[in-house]
């Protein structure tokens, strides 16, 4: 794995390999890896010939509030996971990427990048996306690689895509959970163990939920899913949770359903202590 800090060598190799006809996959990260980012590098594995992965804490998604500064590290151990299924690993320092501290362009979905996550964090979407098309550019990949557990940041990523014509086909992969059904996420380590322990609820009631919601036909689905979902989230609340939202969203548009809705997604963010859970999953996923 070749492991560089540079865009000049990042550049020099992804011409060679396209040069020779080889696709790109490639899987940007914050680092601290899981095995929920393993399966997208492990995706990208078997459908490129090459797969370049980045390890770049991005300061401008992360709130002035929020957990910068100790946001999980641990760059040695994300090498050596890395290095039996990576071609390149790209680790940039802030400067690289933010010549002089500032990026004064802003990619931006309006309507889009304030829903659900935007509205709890101003600005953090806005940071992802022109990260991400930042990365895309110095990249130049084939196809990407995004988790279904940020489907949020997901969705925007593919509707950023079509918008901007970039030509990275954006791949999702279901999200990786512990066997009790938690999500992975690095943010995890911020719970108790008593925590912990209680965390998994988050998943529990998606699913409850989900089979609720699933029983009803359109009409009453249409009628009645804020109310199901207010539920939901008060029992949470009973449970210790700080909820930030718990809601069904047309799977396209992030907007609350409609009759012309192809698919929905219960999706859910709820504080417990320190850490700040995220998770959902699609109607009828759990029958
Ligand atoms: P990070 O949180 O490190 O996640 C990197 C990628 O791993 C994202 O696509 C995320 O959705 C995916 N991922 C995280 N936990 C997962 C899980 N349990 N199952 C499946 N996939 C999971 O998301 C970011 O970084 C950043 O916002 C980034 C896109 C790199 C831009 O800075």
């Amino acid at each position: 794995m070749i492991l560089t800090r540079s865009i000049t060598e990042l550049r020099e190799n992804e011409h060679s390999w396209r040069r020779a006809g080889e696709s790109i996959g490639f899987v940007p990260t914050m680092g601290n890896l899981h095995t929920g980012h393993m399966a997208l590098i492990m995706q990208a594995r078997a459908e490129c010939n090459r797969v370049v992965s980045s390890i770049f804490v991005n300061p401008s998604q992360f709130g002035e509030s929020e957990d910068l500064s100790n946001y999980p590290r641990s760059p040695k151990e994300d090498e050596a996971l890395l290095e039996p299924h990576c071609d390149l690993l790209f680790l940039p320092q802030v400067e690289t990427i933010y010549p002089g501290g500032v990026c004064l362009t802003n990619i931006n979905i309006p309507g889009y990048t304030s829903e659900l996550c935007g509205a709890n964090r101003p600005g953090h979407f806005v940071g992802v996306l022109t990260v991400v098309n930042l990365l895309f550019n110095l990249t130049q990949p084939d196809r990407a690689y995004f988790g279904l557990k940020d489907y949020q940041q997901y969705r925007l990523i593919q509707r950023m895509a079509a918008d901007l014509h970039c030509p990275v086909e954006i791949i999702g992969v279901d999200t990786g959970r512990d066997d009790d059904g938690l999500a992975l996420s690095s943010r995890n380590q911020y719970l108790s163990r008593e925590e912990r322990a209680k965390a998994p609820l988050l998943y529990q009631t998606l699913v409850r939920t989900v089979e609720k919601l699933d029983e009803l036909d359109e009409a009453t689905l249409l009628a009645s899913h804020r109310q199901v979902c207010a539920q939901a989230s008060e029992q949470l609340t009973r449970a210790g949770f700080r909820v930030d939202y718990f809601t069904l969203r047309d799977s396209d548009t992030l907007q609350p359903p409609t009759p012309t809705s192809v698919s929905c997604r219960l999706l859910a963010a709820a504080w417990l202590g320190k850490a700040r859970l995220i998770d959902n999953i699609s109607l009828k996923e759990s029958k």
